[in-house]
């Protein structure tokens, strides 16, 4: 502080602190004397304020609308392990012990304990895919099964991708079940979460598990189909992956294909997220800012 200045600046302050003693004399009196009546700060009738209370995290309340769609239309729910074997991950799901489409999936592999605790080939399972083998080789059809649950790949982290996400699986395993129904059911899914103007389609595509195969895009709700950087310009945005069970694959679950068919589908929660709130950094779901995750809380708060 300037010297010029010390001289006003002391008198203000000893200005305040006699103020100060001043009140905390008085308040002193006041509690000498029962501290009763017409100087109580506060009114006691007023209610109480309320503690404040935490929300949803987002990725939470969109895995409950996904689940609630599907629920709603009769597909149970079903979990399984995330720390998985090899044959529920990829064998049981037609990934040959060589077959390329496991570079699809850089998987975290967990190293084999030497006192037995983990066995030989386990993985953090990198797919929910996981668990239709584990309800089909539990379960007779007709099974309508949705599978919610985290999954994780070994990808470095950027506002696009991350280690660890979330995954909805579906499954729907029955005497002729046929495509036209798997195209009515995704169809359904997507106007139900983002309204009834929405379109998708279905691009051919490859997954060992299904065939044929495709990938499902929806029409861009961010743009309309106008054009922006979500959907590239190209006014549809991808949002899962599906196809009819490979025939293989049943057999691997003791279904038998030549009696029963089925449909399956993939999506990432983290997506669906996105295109919902518009979140365009993935990071930001998992830096527990509380400045982000309270502008999740809109009512969705259920146990
Ligand atoms: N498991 C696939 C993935 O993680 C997603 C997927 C694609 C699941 C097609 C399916 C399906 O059930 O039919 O990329």
């Amino acid at each position: 502080m300037a010297a010029e200045d010390k001289k006003a600046f002391g008198q203000r302050m000893n200005a305040l602190k006699q103020s100060a003693q001043a009140k905390v004399d008085a308040l002193k009196e006041h509690i000498g004397n029962g501290g009763q009546a017409e100087a109580a700060p506060d009114d006691p009738t007023r209610p109480a304020r309320m503690a404040p209370v935490g929300s949803l995290h987002p990725i939470s309340i969109v895995r409950q609308r996904i689940v609630e769609v599907f629920t709603r239309i009769g597909f149970t729910i079903s979990q399984g392990p995330e720390v998985e074997d090899d044959h529920h991950n990829f064998g049981a799901l037609n990934f040959a012990e060589d077959h390329p489409a496991r570079d699809m999936q850089d998987t975290f592999f967990v190293r084999e304990g030497t006192d037995g605790a983990s066995p030989a080939g386990m993985a953090l399972r990198t797919h929910t895919s996981s668990v239709q083998v584990r309800v089909m080789e539990h379960s007779r059809p007709p099974i309508r099964t949705i599978s919610p649950g985290r999954v994780y790949r070994n990808e470095a982290i950027s506002a696009r991708a991350h280690c660890m996400f979330h995954q909805v699986e579906g499954l729907y395993v029955d005497r002729g079940v046929s495509f036209a129904e798997l195209k009515g059911t995704l169809d359904h899914f997507a106007k139900s979460l983002f309204g009834p103007e929405v379109a998708i389609r279905l691009r051919p595509s490859y997954f060992p598990f299904t065939e044929p195969s495709a990938e499902v895009d929806m029409s861009c709700t961010i743009c309309d189909g106008e054009g922006c950087t979500v959907c590239k310009y190209s006014g549809w945005v991808e949002i899962m992956g599906c196809g009819m069970v490979d025939p293989a694959v049943l057999r691997n679950c003791g279904i038998d294909p030549e009696v029963y068919s089925g449909f399956a589908f993939g999506m990432g929660v983290e997506r669906i997220a996105q295109l919902l709130y518009r979140v365009p950094d993935l990071r930001l779901y998992w830096e527990n800012d509380v400045r982000f995750l309270e502008q999740f809380n809109d009512g969705a708060f259920r146990s």
